[in-house]
């Protein structure tokens, strides 16, 4: 009568008691693993060593008249096999000193694990505001953890660090004194929020992500068209999203052709100009009307005597606002079709963007070209130069000298990691992720 109710708290002791064994049994794995990755001599003999003093025949004459534990095992076998436990054990516990398990560690606690917070060499790095202009807010970062301290490969760069936006797996102090931050990989790349960092940008600069420098940003009116390069993955579209979110705000018309029908871009269709295309034989016509609309703000800008759609604007001389194409796989208009009329088609809408670049930019009117593979069939020499290159990791160095001009993309971690080239050379910057 009794048992019934008590029942489910049986099985409920015998999971918790499974549960607690089998954290153990992890805790042992985790420690013998690390063990051996640290000290796999001393690892190797103990195990070498256990097997030995398992055949005492082989090893020692085995008593006639033995009695008890010592049917199994002589005595001095079992004092031999603890004495290997317990030198293990004890070797762990000397090292565990100098290293510190923890898990799943920011910036913060990595470097106050390692004792090293409250010096000063080692400041936390934040985003400070630096200057209130008139119609935008230049932000800087502090300074960041030397680079001497990342003395292994596979510590991360100190790229993040200086974020703040890593996790770190582990903190050890090695026998030559040296700190190790290790990066942990599940954590990899965390995120930076837009709206927590993005103050007001120039009227007619987007900005794109965070870089060690601060907000990286690309002013529309000095480079208008971007190109955007990099393997599934890493993080074009998250990116483009968030360069359409900035147009959609400053009321400018942006058309996008995406070949996986706006599936990444489903809560901003009702704001764009137009339907979202897929196939190349809709963009065309979106191509041309973009080209007929330059050919027509051309004389436009004669009559006004202005040089640029953006001077145009500021001086109250129109209220058209500019336009943006986006492009998200470049290679829909790629020329390998069979087909002859497709082939027409995409050697006609490569033509009008080439066009494009090479003139719009005085008339108000942007690329912004995503492709997975940067060839140089694909993408011409003539129109590679009319645009920003931004690189996401590319497969190969081949690859990323395409799209940068350099090596380097092919190092990147991927996951909204990407390289600009700015007019001071190149620049790394974490993409924003946008608040959801
Ligand atoms: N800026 C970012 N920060 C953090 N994670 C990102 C960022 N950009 C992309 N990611 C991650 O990478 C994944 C792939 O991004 P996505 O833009 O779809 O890549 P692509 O278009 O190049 O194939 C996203 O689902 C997201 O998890
Ligand atoms: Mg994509």
């Amino acid at each position: 009568m009794m048992s019934q109710p008590n029942k489910p708290t049986e099985t409920d002791t015998i999971t918790q008691v499974l549960d607690a064994l089998l954290v153990m049994l992890r805790q042992m794995f985790w420690y013998l693993g690390r063990h051996l990755k640290r000290h796999p001599w001393i690892f190797l003999v103990s195990c070498a060593a256990i097997p030995i003093f398992l055949l005492p025949g082989h090893w020692h004459p085995t008593p006639h008249s033995l009695k008890g534990w010592e049917h199994i095992l002589p005595t001095w076998s079992w004092i031999a096999i603890a004495g290997v436990l317990v030198a293990n054990m004890g070797w762990i516990s000397i090292d565990e000193q100098a290293y510190i398990p923890s898990s799943n560690l920011d910036f913060e606690n990595a470097l106050k694990q390692a004792g090293l917070w409250d010096h000063p060499k080692y400041r936390t790095p934040q985003v400070v505001l630096k200057k209130e202009h008139k119609n935008w807010l230049e932000w800087s970062i502090t300074p960041t953890v030397p680079v001497d301290v990342w003395t292994k490969s596979d510590i991360m760069h100190p790229f993040c660090a200086a974020l703040g936006v890593e996790k770190f797996s582990r903190v050890f102090r090695d026998k030559h004194n040296y700190i190790h931050l290790v990066l942990s990989r599940s954590h990899f790349p965390e995120q930076v929020m837009s709206s927590a960092l993005l103050g007001p940008l120039s009227p007619r600069s987007l900005a794109l992500g965070m870089s060690l420098e601060g907000i990286c940003t690309v002013n529309l009116d000095e480079r208008p068209h971007l190109l955007i390069a990099g393997q599934t993955g890493s993080g074009k579209s998250v990116l483009v999203h968030h360069i359409i979110e900035q147009l959609i705000r400053k009321n400018w018309h942006v058309q996008l052709v995406d070949p996986k029908g706006g599936v990444d871009y489903a809560d901003l269709e009702s704001y764009l100009s137009g339907e979202i295309v897929s196939h190349a034989e809709q963009a065309l016509p979106m191509i041309e009307s973009l080209w007929e609309l330059h050919q027509e703000r051309l004389p436009r800008l004669k009559q006004w005597r202005v040089t640029k759609w953006g001077d145009a604007l500021n001086m109250g001389l129109t209220d058209e606002p500019d336009h943006v194409l986006i492009i998200d796989e470049f290679a829909i208009f790629a020329n390998d079709a069979k087909d002859k009329a497709k082939k027409e088609l995409a050697a006609r809408a490569q033509n009008l963007v080439q066009n494009l670049a090479l003139g719009a930019r005085a008339t108000g009117i942007h690329l912004v070209i995503c492709t997975q593979y940067p060839t140089s069939d694909l993408l011409g020499n003539q129109l590679r130069q009319q645009l920003v290159p931004i690189a996401g990791y590319l497969e190969s160095d081949v690859a990323s000298r395409t799209v940068l001009g350099e090596p380097g993309a092919e190092q990147l971690p991927g996951q909204g990691r990407f390289l600009i080239r700015q007019p001071q050379g190149l620049v790394e910057f974490q993409g924003f992720l946008p608040r959801v």
